[in-house]
């Protein structure tokens, strides 16, 4: 299923007939042989696309998204940098589409992952098929993804669905993401860089889905230029001020709540359905694995905002800040550090 070893995924590959589908195949090595390849710090290997560093292991299922994603007008998209809230995010937007369906404990949350309600293109939806039938799956379709957004499919571009797009200070993500690679050790092989050649290499944009900047202003652009179609939200806003992030995702995704819903207190009960405490407390987020592969638990560390303080020193938040600063200019995206 999830195996991280890529000739393994490419033997795996079929065509829909079932036979091999060897030209494909073929294809992708030829693409695969002529990009720059490094090794994450944790031994993963990473190669360079477009600008970016993506793992290796997700590359096919990426350009069969591309190659074959057909986006609804209807459908949301959830694209975000990877440990900078996608979960929260996930079990927000699938409460708030389907709160007309499921009453709050009724709520499939309660028994099913975020990541399984709420699946991602290259994880998931194309991991196992180059192109899956999508068509049954009841409008509104929402997907996640890690893709950069010059990697997106164009059809998500292009038609009128959402994007909502989250991502997080640096610090914090570099930090959840080093623990979340060290609890899950994904490549088992290597022995993991430590700490300092690990920030080393995040500075220099390379770590899955790096540059983060370039991950960022992509989607900020995209926002700026088009504030109806791409939504930029940020993990600290929504710890600061969960009610009024979730108004504006609900608006945006055109499923306003009414004044009647929000008398009732539908939000406080989403938000609180969908907080750390009580999605990291239920027994299908906190045993199990996903594919033998990531443990739900590891979705879950902390869910605070500062913690890189615990880990990083402050010459380290200085370069970040210088970074982020060079990297991000004038273009009106900061975080506070
Ligand atoms: P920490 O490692 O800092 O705790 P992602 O979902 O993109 O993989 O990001 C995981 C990060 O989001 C982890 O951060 C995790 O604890 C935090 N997180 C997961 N669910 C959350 C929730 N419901 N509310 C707030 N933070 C959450």
């Amino acid at each position: 299923m999830y195996s991280t070893n890529l000739m393994e995924r490419k033997e795996d590959l079929k065509s829909s007939s079932g036979e091999v589908d060897n030209s494909s195949k073929d294809e992708f090595q030829e693409l695969l042989q002529t990009l720059e390849q490094r090794l994450n710090w944790d031994g993963q290997r990473l190669i360079k696309y477009n600008g970016f560093w993506l793992l290796e292991v997700l590359f096919r299922p990426m350009l069969s998204a591309q190659n074959n994603f057909k986006a609804k007008d209807t459908d949301v998209i959830l694209s975000t940098m990877p440990k900078s809230g996608t979960t929260w995010l996930k079990a927000l937007t699938f409460s708030i589409a389907n709160r007309r369906l499921f009453t709050i404990d009724q709520s499939p949350l309660l028994t099913s992952s975020p990541h399984t309600l709420v699946p991602s293109l290259e994880f998931n939806v194309y991991w196992e098929q180059e192109n899956p039938d999508l068509s049954n799956i009841p409008s509104p379709r929402i997907f996640a993804t890690h893709m950069p957004f010059n990697i997106l499919p164009d059809s998500i571009r292009e038609s009128d669905c959402k994007i909502i797009y989250i991502c997080r200070n640096p610090l914090d993500q570099f930090v959840s993401h080093r623990h979340f690679l060290l609890e899950n050790k994904i490549g088992k092989e290597a022995d993991p860089l430590d700490v300092d050649e690990a920030f080393d290499m995040f500075c220099q944009g390379i770590h899955p889905c790096g540059p983060f900047w370039d991950h960022m202003l992509g989607y900020w652009k995209a926002h700026l230029e088009n504030p109806g179609k791409v939504l930029f939200l940020k993990y600290e806003d929504l710890k600061e001020d969960i009610t009024s992030q979730v108004k504006k995702i609900a608006e945006f995704m055109v499923f306003p709540f009414s004044p009647e819903e929000e008398e009732q207190g539908l939000i406080d009960h989403i938000t609180r359905l969908c907080s750390f405490e009580s999605l990291s407390n239920l027994a299908v987020n906190n045993t199990g694995n996903i594919n033998g592969l990531v443990k739900n638990s590891s979705f879950f560390r902390k869910g605070q905002v500062g913690d890189w303080t615990n880990y990083l020193t402050p010459a380290m938040a200085e370069r970040i800040k210088k970074l982020m600063d060079s990297k991000f200019g004038n273009s009106g995206l900061m975080f506070k550090i």
